[in-house]
């Protein structure tokens, strides 16, 4: 067994003889690996694996017990998409994001006139879509997983109970979001406390509602006790969500996303997500340049990039929304034709101003803060590539104490008001306005990436509209910039999304002649402090068939693998 850690310096030789690259790689191992935001779920995956479980037992286990470890987006109020390719080669996708309530309708979060109510959509529980994680994990496990569900949930119902030592990252969450918690949820929640790096939190409640999951299925959080206390306080707490919307929510299993650039073939996820539209949007519109010869995060392959991102997340705002209410014109935005002529207006002489940017155009036959990212590849050669959240940190930042479980405000991601930004500055149009039922429009971006037909990557991040940006930069740096999976994951970013029209680079990382010479051109550079240009969890399978993990260094990511 080969085994080595972060950290590890391998000395590579390049070429010329006098140059030696030292490449920083993630951990590697030979047989399989479980990359997350947190130590103890990564380790609670590799458990299931090494039980003998495959990546789909291991998916259900690591989703949940994000929901202990990493309670700042880890979920069971919340929900998400999985991204998978069996060890067979068969794609697919599971959409268990959260939907609109029954009551919901197009204008539920204006005033009388027509302005949108302050915090409505993203705080307490009239920000609450219907959850859909649990859904989901028994789905992945009804069509793919080997082992019983109590040996899956066992770990993780031990973890609750035991509790969880508070990072220095978990602390500085905590305290940031402490107020906002007790405003929401009272004085006297698990979460209103205060804590410190060192604490431990112990998850009774939940451990005891993951119990009875355990042994009532998956009825009793959609049918059961459970869900008629969920019930019950949701609608103590504002929300309109009946036992109906708990009854009908089903996960979907869905087509993936699949394009090519160059000799890679990539899978993502589909609507009701942008992110596989828009990520294969911007590496089409980019695949004729030479990025590689222009330099890694040189002048020029910024212009390219920014210029491709200031595009497709203008047809994002326009095109995308819930396929099962909107027409989505996935193959067209697809197309090479189209995006030539949507790139035909790029010049390098200087910067296309977003405000002469619209979406564009395309003839249809009909009227039509916070998350976390998981990989894992088992020993069988499955991978699974997971994005779950809250949307908010916390989500809405109502927490039951009974149930021991926060609640989403993923209703944000909805187009409350066409034209109005939501709380990552994304404008929204029609196709993602509010209706009953209806999934609300993300950016999360869990992808797989196949090269010779055989896995070569899997990949995701949180981070809101940067999602996609950060899971293209990454997926770049190891195919065009030759770098190790934890370099590409480590280096630094930079994230454009059409409106607001500004380049948001990370603080400290980009040199300031790069800055002067892209404001000349006309581009406008943020450097403010953002919270998170993405937090990136990855595998790469390196030439001699191991597993390579991508650990971000902006959080408390851990690879495990054997
Ligand atoms: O689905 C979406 O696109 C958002 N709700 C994701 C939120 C997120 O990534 C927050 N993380 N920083």
């Amino acid at each position: 067994m080969r085994y080595l850690y972060l950290a590890t310096l391998l000395l590579f030789i390049s070429c010329k003889k006098e140059e030696v690259t030292i490449k920083k790689q993630g951990i590697v191992t030979e047989n399989a690996m479980v990359v997350t935001a947190r130590a103890e779920a990564s380790e609670i995956g590799l458990s299931i694996l090494k039980q003998g479980g495959n990546a789909f037992d291991a998916m259900v286990a690591t989703e949940l017990a994000l929901a202990v470890a990493f309670p700042f987006a880890g979920n069971i109020g919340g929900g998400g998409f999985m991204v998978y390719r069996t060890k067979d080669g068969d794609v697919g996708t599971l959409d268990y994001r959260e939907k609109a309530p029954l009551t919901a309708h197009r204008d539920m979060y204006l005033d009388r006139l027509g302005n949108v109510i302050p915090y409505k959509s993203s705080m307490g529980g009239t920000s609450v879509g219907v959850p859909g994680t649990i859904a989901g994990v028994f789905a992945t496990h009804e069509k793919f997983g080997s082992l019983p569900m109590e040996t899956l949930l066992k770990p993780v119902i031990a973890l609750a109970k035991k509790g969880v030592v508070v990072t220095q990252n978990q602390a500085n969450n905590l305290a940031n979001s402490r107020e906002k918690i007790c405003e929401v949820s009272g004085e006297n929640t698990l979460f209103s406390k205060e804590y410190k790096a060192g604490d431990t939190i112990k998850h009774i409640a939940f451990g005891e509602t993951l119990q009875k999951i355990q042994k009532n299925g998956r009825d009793e959080f959609y049918k059961g006790e459970t869900a008629k206390k969920i019930i019950a306080f949701l609608q103590q707490n504002g929300s309109s969500i009946t036992l109906e919307d708990l009854e009908k929510y089903e996960a979907k299993w869905r087509e993936a996303i699949v394009f090519n650039y160059k000799d890679l073939s990539i899978i993502s996820m589909s609507p009701p997500s942008s992110g596989g539209i828009c990520l294969g949007q911007i590496l089409k519109m980019i695949e004729p340049y030479d990025i590689a010869g222009f330099g890694h995060n040189s002048e020029k392959t910024i212009q390219i990039i920014t210029e491709a991102e200031r595009r497709a997340y203008a047809d994002r705002s326009f095109y995308l929304g819930d396929p099962d209410f909107v027409d989505v014109p996935t193959e067209r935005l697809l197309e090479n034709s189209f995006l030539e002529e949507r790139m035909s207006s790029f010049s390098f002489e200087k910067a296309t101003k977003s405000e002469e940017v619209t979406h564009g155009t395309i003839q249809i036959t009909s009227e039509s803060n916070e998350t976390t990212h998981y990989s894992i590849v088992d020993s069988f050669g499955n991978a699974v590539s997971a994005t779950t959240t809250l949307n908010g940190a916390y989500g809405s930042k109502l927490y039951s104490e009974e149930i021991g479980m926060f609640f989403n405000n993923e209703m944000d991601d909805f187009s409350t008001k066409p034209g109005e930004p939501n709380v990552y500055g994304l404008i929204g149009a029609e196709a993602n306005s509010i209706a009953p039922e209806k999934r609300m429009l993300s950016s999360m971006t869990p992808t797989i990436i196949e090269k010779d037909n055989k896995l070569w990557m899997v990949l995701g991040t949180p981070g809101g509209s940067t999602i996609i940006t950060s899971v293209l930069q990454t997926i770049l740096n190891v195919y065009e910039f030759d770098m190790s999976m934890q370099e590409a994951v480590d280096a630094p970013r930079f994230h454009h999304q059409w409106l607001p029209d500004e380049i948001i680079f990370e603080p400290d990382s980009f040199s300031p002649d790069l800055i002067q010479k892209l404001e000349n051109k006309g581009f406008n550079i943020s450097q403010k402090n953002t919270p998170i240009i993405g937090s990136i969890t990855a595998i790469l399978v390196l030439k001699d068939g191991n597993y390579e993990a991508g650990a971000d260094r902006r959080r408390d990511n851990k690879g495990v693998g054997f």
